[in-house]
């Protein structure tokens, strides 16, 4: 009855946490959430506003399937902002960030092709190539969760197709250099592959500088960037993100969006217009908190003997515990035995054994808690 495609696939290893979560907290148990994969702040007034009178003034029917103009002009210009790269609205596809790299994956992948993925790295990205019914080929990042470049260059064959990156790395908090990412760029321009880079949380750095894939790529080369509102701006359940891409490309992706969503909620839209285009002190003061909290739980986890690559972004660490070699038994001993819940290090693939990410996207009482909670486990 159902299809290869859709049983390859795994549940969301992040979602059935957040499930586990909500059960507990159903029951009356107290549970410190460390998994979650969103900012702990409102999402800014202004935005709120500027989506309640687009309600209002009527935007509530079918737009744009490519998404509306002003906010397409926004993304170039925010794009332009944060990498340095002018582009035009023809090559913007707003539709949220998860959707932007399942169609940037329909419109590559056949039967059969293969995809090289860093591991670990993000959950959805290997199913994603699967209910394409391609193969993802996940290759181990080094200590640091730098990208392995020249790994990846033996694995390329006649069915690679493209090569994803992820700079800050969900679920390493890794931030790759410009070396790197020039690296990957030459890579995949000589291996005749597509650069997919998520760049989601490219405006939460907090150490070294964010280099994007379109900065460095050379010029022949075709680069899918994949960015949203959820991270930077506390809207994750907006469902606002974009690829911008060739603009052959994006029209070939426009056929999936035609054909599947057709296009993301116009009020919300709007509220993503004034997100970009309004005052920006809301994203430096949520960097600036992330850094505080990414300080503190670096120091406790370097003192309780944890190992795990240098979060220089996003608000994750993937750390390995000493004595700890499964990293989905420690999840279940945390929230059974502390109340405290991360994410085993499994879900984001091979790469990610023996490992659990926690996030510290909550405020810092909780965190501090939540440390003392897995440091008394461990001990
Ligand atoms: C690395 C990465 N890419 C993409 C997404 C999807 O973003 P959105 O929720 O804006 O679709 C997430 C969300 O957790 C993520 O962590």
């Amino acid at each position: 009855m159902f299809s290869e495609r859709i049983a390859s696939v795994p549940v969301s290893g992040t979602v059935s946490i957040s499930d586990a979560v909500r059960q507990r907290r159903a029951r009356g148990d107290e549970v410190i959430d460390l998994s979650v994969g969103e900012p702990d702040a409102a999402t800014p007034d202004a935005v709120v506003a500027a989506c309640e009178k687009a309600l209002r003034d009527g935007a509530t029917t079918y737009g744009p399937s490519q998404g509306i103009r002003p906010l397409r002009e926004a993304i170039a210009g925010d794009h332009e902002r944060l990498r340095g790269q002018p582009i035009d609205p023809d090559q913007v596809l707003v539709t949220p960030a998860k959707h932007a790299l399942l169609e940037a994956f329909l419109v590559l992948l056949d039967d059969g092709d293969e995809v090289l993925i860093p591991s670990p790295a993000w959950v959805s990205y290997a199913p994603q190539v699967r209910l394409c019914g391609a193969q993802p080929v996940q290759v181990p990042v080094g200590d640091e969760g730098q990208v392995p470049v020249d790994e990846m260059r033996e694995r390329a064959n006649e069915d690679t197709q493209a090569v994803l990156v992820n700079s800050p790395s969900n679920p390493t908090g890794a931030v790759q250099t410009r070396e790197t990412m020039a690296a990957v760029a030459e890579m995949a321009a000589e291996e005749d592959l597509t650069l997919v880079s998520d760049e989601v949380y490219g405006k939460l750095v907090y150490e070294g500088t964010f280099t994007s894939a379109a900065e460095v790529a050379p010029e022949d080369l075709e680069v899918v960037t994949v960015d949203g509102v959820s991270k930077a701006y506390a809207m994750t359940g907006w469902r606002i993100g974009w690829l911008t891409a060739s603009p052959s490309f994006v029209q070939e992706a426009l056929k999936v969006q035609q054909h599947s969503v057709t296009h993301p909620t116009l009020f919300a839209q709007h509220g993503a217009v004034e997100a970009l285009q309004g005052d920006q002190g809301f994203v430096d003061r949520l960097r600036e908190g992330f850094a505080d909290r990414r300080d503190l739980v670096v120091d406790r986890l370097e003192a309780m003997g944890a190992q795990f690559p240098h979060p220089g972004g996003a608000f994750y660490v993937f750390a390995r515990f000493p004595g700890v070699e499964d990293g989905g038994a420690f999840a279940h001993d945390l929230l059974d035995e502390a109340g405290v819940a991360v994410v085993p290090g499994e879900a984001f693939g091979p790469g990610g054994e023996g490992h659990v990410r926690l996030s510290y996207a909550v405020d810092r009482d909780t965190l501090e808690r939540g440390l003392d909670r897995i440091e008394e486990v461990l001990t």
